[in-house]
């Protein structure tokens, strides 16, 4: 059977990679969450002390570094120079800091670059906040996907939970409006949906009923 790219954009805690992992997994794609390579140049620069303002500083450090995504059980593992980061670029401290870092031109062309041939020639589901607009705007398939801002915080509690970190649900929904501000404001590729990409609304959808609707938009096209 032929083989699609699928992108999948929307703000901060909407299940994204939740969802974009399952039809990943169903359809024997390969799965790739760019937000996680923005976490960890991110981390690097913050390891190193890096000036997050500075946007020749930020992409100097970038050209001077690995990012490998690779598939596990679990979904994906993230290395940073070799190092298995998977766990370290879900802080808050990371978390806060990634949407300046993102907002870098010369980090956000090298990784658009990096994106690119990552999906080359074969069937990909990405998900980010500038895959249907930028990264790969041939998409067969783009999806735009939300959810209120109180239930994207409400499931990012409920998730933190699991992994006993205990941030009140005002301060995530707090941070996940400054996230989503900060990148779709920003100069270059801001968060935005795509003329031809599918808005779906997931709060009142569980992540099964989510993924089967982008599974059946996904055959429709194959
Ligand atoms: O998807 P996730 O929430 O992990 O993304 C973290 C941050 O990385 C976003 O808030 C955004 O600033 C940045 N990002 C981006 N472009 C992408 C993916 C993520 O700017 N394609």
């Amino acid at each position: 059977t032929k083989s699609i790219q699928i992108a999948l954009d929307g703000p901060a805690a909407a299940g994204k990679s939740t969802i974009a992992k399952i039809v990943a997994e169903q359809l024997g794609y390969i799965y790739i969450d760019t937000g996680a390579m923005y976490r960890a140049i991110t981390l690097k620069a913050l390891n190193e002390g890096i000036d997050l303002s500075s946007n020749e500083e930020a992409g100097k450090l970038l050209a001077d570094t690995e990012i490998d995504l690779q598939p596990s059980e679990n979904g994906q593992l993230v290395f940073l120079d070799n190092k298995d980061v998977t766990e370290d670029i879900r802080s808050q401290h990371v978390t806060k800091a990634v949407s300046e870092m993102a907002a870098h031109e010369s980090v956000r062309t090298q990784m658009v670059k990096l994106q690119q041939q990552l999906a080359e020639e074969r069937g990909v589901v990405m998900d980010g906040r500038d895959i249907g607009t930028d990264v790969l705007p041939a998409a067969k398939l783009k999806v735009f996907m939300s959810a209120t801002v109180e239930e994207r915080a409400r499931r990012r509690f409920e998730e933190n939970k699991k992994r006993s970190i205990h941030t009140p649900i005002d301060e995530l929904q707090a941070e996940i409006a400054k996230r989503d501000k900060m990148d779709s404001e920003r100069e270059v590729s801001p968060l935005r949906q795509a003329e031809d990409a599918i808005f779906l609304d997931t709060t009142f959808l569980t992540i099964r009923e989510a993924a089967a609707e982008i599974l059946r938009l996904a055959e429709e096209r194959l």
